[in-house]
């Protein structure tokens, strides 16, 4: 055995539900700002949306049943807010609780665990109208939400995640507007990243106290390590600024309880009184902490950006999928600062949170060959290599407990539509059938052998 894991290392896959499920408007579903934003023309490469997307919502049990056959063991998806609440605060749905509810039954009796996220980016639209993540209104909705799904699941559940990734929830949607709701309001951006971390520490105490047997809840991130793309000193203050923004804002408000934006002075006039007293305590909650690693980041000072001057550059010489650099190193990089910043700095005997890779993939233009197989050797390769990352920072004596692969089955990717196939598993976006790929059929090695020959 080349790379041997500890006992118990959790492998897995992830998925959400707006890219996956379809049923848009099916079984009283409301609409979500996706629904909306991907209607809408000149959003979404090809003009696509996820109407029906996989369909998942009709085929989870063959979908299921596929997982089972990889042999899976534990599996992140996404609840939709809008099929628990279609039209508002109060009206439950039930038809859209009902289908979490066979779900995570249909994953128990396959022996899979589920690892349960609540926002997966489709807010629903009436939330949008009262003003969505830049409103504080928003936290009590959510919390509402997130104890409806833990009274009704939380005796199956044991794995909770609040949030995914909410940088790209405010930075893609209301700061960039390349994904819903679109807007390009600096503002709005900075509310919404608080309030998406105020509604993890709502959601949190919601989830404990609605049920009464030991439960994990955390959430997931997406960090990068920052790299200048000189050693100019203009571009090594733009590679501080993403690390600030991208990383250092959530991690510090959910593992130290304060935030570097409020030292920032350039940030008075957009922050106010936006963190009110007991906020950051608050936030300050977590069992496990998600990482979403796909790439590094690599920046230039760049003055036409607003307010933080930056901009992305890619530089030569690694190889490049069809979204970014390839660049496994910078795993280890990541989860060994993150330890050393944020963990090891703890006070001793305070229980300090689990980490896992929560979602690592590659997109490649898969196609099936002449006989039936899909040889995406590229994804196995990425795979390998970064799951070797893990391995060392492991032997380094940090306890990384899990890795999620992005994603079983190929889907719908937010603003490339279906330009990109991230799946262990092929979807024919026209039939329907699921083919597994050879990185699924050595991805279900992985999990028997717990670990890589
Ligand atoms: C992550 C998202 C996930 C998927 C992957 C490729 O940022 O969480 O939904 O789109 O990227």
């Amino acid at each position: 055995m080349e790379y041997k894991f500890p006992n118990g290392f959790k492998w897995g896959t992830a998925s959400s539900s707006y890219q996956i499920e379809g049923a848009w408007n099916e079984d009283g579903k409301g609409k979500s700002i996706w629904d909306i934003f991907t209607h809408a023309p000149g959003k979404i490469i090809g003009g696509e949306n996820a109407d029906v997307s996989i369909d998942h919502y009709h085929r989870y049990k063959e979908d299921i049943k596929l997982m089972a056959e990889v042999g899976l063991k534990n599996y992140r998806f996404s609840t939709s807010w809008p099929r628990i609440f279609p039209e508002g605060p109060d009206k439950l749905n039930t038809k859209g609780l009902d289908f979490y509810d066979r779900l995570v039954d249909e994953l128990l009796t396959n022996n899979i665990e589920p690892y349960l996220c609540l926002y997966h980016w489709d807010l629903p639209l009436w939330m949008h109208e009262k003003g969505g993540w830049p409103n504080r209104e928003i936290i009590g909705h959510f919390s509402n939400y997130a104890e409806t799904m833990a009274t009704k699941l939380g005796d199956r559940v044991s794995n909770w995640i609040t949030q995914n990734e909410p940088f790209v929830t405010a930075g893609a949607g209301y700061f960039i507007g390349e994904h819903a709701p679109g807007e390009k309001n600096p503002i709005a951006a900075i509310r919404a990243v608080h309030h998406l971390l105020l509604s993890h520490g709502k959601a949190y105490q919601a989830i404990k106290a609605s049920i009464s047997r030991s439960i994990n809840t955390g959430i997931v991130l997406n960090l990068s390590p920052v790299h200048p793309a000189t050693d100019s000193k203009k571009d090594l203050k733009a590679a501080k600024m993403l690390d600030i923004i991208q990383n250092q804002a959530f991690l510090e408000p959910l593992l130290k309880g304060s935030s570097p934006l409020q030292k920032l002075k350039f940030l008075k006039p957009f922050i106010g009184d936006l963190i009110q007293s007991g906020d950051l305590e608050l936030i300050n909650q977590l069992d496990f902490l998600g990482v979403n690693y796909y790439s590094r980041a690599v920046v230039a000072h760049d003055k036409s950006f607003p307010i933080f001057s930056i901009t992305q550059v890619h530089p030569e010489g690694n190889d490049y999928s069809g979204m970014w650099e390839i660049y496994p190193e910078g795993l280890s990089e990541l989860l060994i600062k993150i330890w050393k910043e944020y963990f090891d700095s703890q006070i001793p005997g305070k229980k300090l949170p689990e980490i896992m890779v929560t979602e690592n993939g590659i997109p490649v233009p898969d196609g099936i060959d002449f006989d039936g197989r899909i040889r995406d050797e590229r994804r196995i390769r990425y795979l390998k290599d970064h799951i070797n990352q893990i391995h060392e920072v492991i032997s380094k004596g940090i306890p990384i407990k899990g890795y999620f692969v992005w994603s079983f089955m190929d889907n719908f990717e937010w603003a490339y539509g279906y330009s990109q196939r991230f799946g262990i598993v092929h979807v024919d976006f026209h039939t329907q059938k699921r083919t597994i790929k050879d990185s699924g059929h050595w991805f279900s090695k992985v999990i028997q052998d717990n670990g890589i020959q």
